[in-house]
């Protein structure tokens, strides 16, 4: 979608309505960033003074050890003292915290009361198995609301979650169990994706066996399918909940601020996936603030993030922001066209759904249809719009804006990453838009577009995109790596942290994101790199190598296509491309599955053996081949 966002860079501003700018937490967007800016401690002090510390913090920011950073330090609270157990104390305890719908359109809702009751059932099993603070628990699900009580149940106890997709596979599952040294792992007999079931114990089946240290599976029975149940090691959930013990109060742990939270792991330039590392004192300021101000997120809100719960997208914007802000959180289980294309608008006007947060795949996706399916529902309710995971082209915006939020609701296009915790670059309601820009950074935040020497480039030039000041919910290093914490983000230029993104800045300060510089490839917002394509690829025995590239596509944003080298004796068909893409889809996921797979006789390498990934994309798009100075003849 470059190209697009590239050619609108002059675009038309929408400015925010009056009632906007009347409703909006915050009205005065410079002002406030001015202040954050200058006297940074001052401005997150007074904000996480507002939030329950069993302790105070000693410092707001630790910058001795860089790029160690850390916040709060000294301070003692657990995210679920701030998320959970103090509305409980409020009105907010007969709040709903959760409504839930599955594909085939049951409901289920969660007071806050309710909530709590479930976490503190699901923390005293964990307990049962022996989970102690400081253990990472793996959790393996489908979009239930077991999936949040299992995360917040981890929290309350100190340990830490590691949350894999239920769309990721065997090998993927099996690698961060793995990375992690999980004893417990949670999952559920399947889950349901456009009808049909998905066999994820089968799969955690399969990944146990490829790895040593899981103990104890918990087991939530969704779809009621057949499965098989391990002697010793699997335990149903709804057995285990008609032990005594469960029934037992439970309290919730006083952590260090530092203390780690989660690991999500997620994909860089090599095959191995990063654990990125967040804390509880920091990712919970951070992403209550952003949240609150972004979306102007307010009691009577009805709120959806459209995301999963597995990736950060749903572990800060769908769990632990919205709780943070005592809000109340909507949550679909399925594909956004089952079983008609107006299964999105249906449930926005069914449950008066006021903020829609999603990707521009989805609404790519949805907008195909054309306008007769959202145009048959009530879409009044709805009063601000985000966008997330790649660039927005800006027909999408528009398609979004009028069609979707009928010309009232502002779209938050929010750039950020695992890495980030929370928004970085992002407009406020009051602040005027550009269609495909992500605007302007939060808070406390300091974006830079820079050459390959950490110097500004000129306003319009395409450059790299830094950050140039620590932030509360940043990574705090990768588990147990640090030392690829420090060259990857921060090796270039020292200081700053490198995000792996490209960017322009333009006249009025607005940054445009254009996309990647390494070899990650964004498939419908999800996160796939090359590197992890290519050995699933090679793990097949008919291949001797491969590479993997992304093309644009109009709705997924890209595509992979993949180059296989056969080894000798191997000869190339459909039916063993189709094998292959299987392959793939088994070992990572069906996100993964490439498009395309092209036999080849050769892969363009450079003289020391690297595949020159440019060269394929560039011969792909017919596009001139660049500098081919390096290439192997
Ligand atoms: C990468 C991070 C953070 C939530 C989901 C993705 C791309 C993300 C935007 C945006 C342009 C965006 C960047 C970034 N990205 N949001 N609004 N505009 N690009 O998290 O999987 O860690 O991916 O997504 O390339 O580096 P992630």
């Amino acid at each position: 979608m470059n190209e697009t966002t590239n050619s609108n860079f002059e675009s038309d501003v929408y400015y925010p309505s009056q009632n906007t700018i009347d409703e909006a937490h915050c009205k005065d967007y410079e002002s406030m960033y001015k202040e954050s800016i200058r006297n940074p401690e001052a401005f997150w002090g007074k904000i996480a003074a507002e939030f329950y510390w069993s302790k105070i913090w000693d410092k707001v920011i630790d910058d001795s050890n860089p790029p160690f950073y850390k916040w709060f330090t000294g301070g003692k609270t657990n995210i679920v003292f701030n998320a959970v157990d103090r509305h409980l104390k409020t009105w907010r305890r007969n709040k709903l915290a959760l409504i839930w719908e599955s594909e085939d359109g049951e409901v289920r809702t969660y007071s806050y009361f309710a909530l709590n009751r479930e976490i503190v059932k699901f923390a005293n099993i964990l307990k049962s198995m022996g989970v102690e603070r400081g253990d990472i628990v793996t959790i393996y699900m489908p979009r239930i609301p077991e999936l949040v009580f299992a995360m917040l149940a981890c929290a309350k106890i100190g340990a830490a979650h590691s949350v894999v997709y239920g769309g990721f596979s065997v090998e993927a599952l099996a690698e961060r169990i793995e990375d992690a040294e999980s004893k417990v792992l949670v999952t559920a007999d399947g889950g349901f994706m456009r009808g049909k079931l998905i066999n994820l114990k089968e799969i955690a089946d399969e990944a146990i066996s490829r790895q040593g240290t899981i103990e104890h599976v918990v087991v939530i029975k969704r779809t009621g399918q057949e499965i098989h149940m391990e002697n010793g090691r699997d335990y149903w959930y709804h057995d285990l909940i008609k032990l005594p013990v469960v029934n037992q109060s439970c309290e919730t742990e006083s952590l260090d601020s530092e203390e780690m939270l989660f690991i999500l792991y997620t994909s860089g330039t090599t095959g191995r996936p990063k654990g990125i590392v967040h804390t509880h004192g920091g990712y919970m300021v951070y992403t209550a603030t952003t949240l609150k101000y972004v979306f102007d997120l307010k009691d009577e809100d009805r709120y959806w993030c459209a995301a999963d719960p597995g990736w950060i997208t749903g572990h800060s914007y769908i769990v632990y922001g919205p709780l943070l802000n005592g809000a109340t959180s909507f949550m679909y289980e399925g594909a956004p066209n089952y079983p008609y294309p107006n299964r999105w608008w249906k449930m926005i006007e069914n449950y008066g759904i006021t903020i829609l947060y999603t990707a521009p795949t989805a609404i790519r996706g949805l907008m195909r249809f054309g306008n007769a399916w959202p145009n048959r529902h009530d879409l009044s309710s709805l009063r601000m719009l985000g966008s997330v995971g790649e660039p927005i082209n800006p027909e999408a915006w528009k398609w979004y804006y009028n069609t979707i939020g009928q010309e009232r609701c502002p779209i938050m296009d929010t750039w950020w990453q695992t890495e980030t915790g929370g928004f970085m670059i992002t407009p406020l309601p009051v602040t005027p838009l550009k269609p495909g820009s992500a605007t302007l950074p939060f808070f406390g935040i300091e974006v830079d577009v820079v050459d390959t020497d950490g110097n500004p480039v000129q306003n319009g030039e395409e450059g790299i995109l830094v950050v140039k000041k620590p932030w509360p919910s940043m990574l705090r290093t990768i588990y147990k790596d640090p030392e690829r914490y420090k060259t990857q983000y921060w090796n270039r230029f020292g200081t700053m942290y490198e995000a792996g993104d490209s960017a322009r800045k333009d006249k009025d300060g607005y940054i445009w994101v254009i996309g990647r510089l390494d070899d990650v490839i964004k498939v419908s917002g999800y996160r796939l790199g090359t590197a992890e394509i290519e050995s699933a690829l090679v793990s097949h025995s008919a291949v001797a190598e491969a590479a993997a590239i992304g093309l644009p596509h109009e709705v997924k944003g890209n595509t992979i296509h993949a180059y296989v080298l056969l080894k000798a004796g191997q000869t190339p068909s459909e039916q063993l491309a189709e094998a292959l893409r299987h392959h793939v889809g088994h070992e990572i996921g069906p996100i993964a599955k490439p498009e395309k797979i092209n036999f080849v006789e050769v892969l363009p390498k450079t003289r020391s053996g690297k595949i020159m990934r440019r060269l394929l994309k560039a011969r792909a798009l017919g596009l001139p081949e660049g500098d081919k100075s390096t290439l192997e003849e």
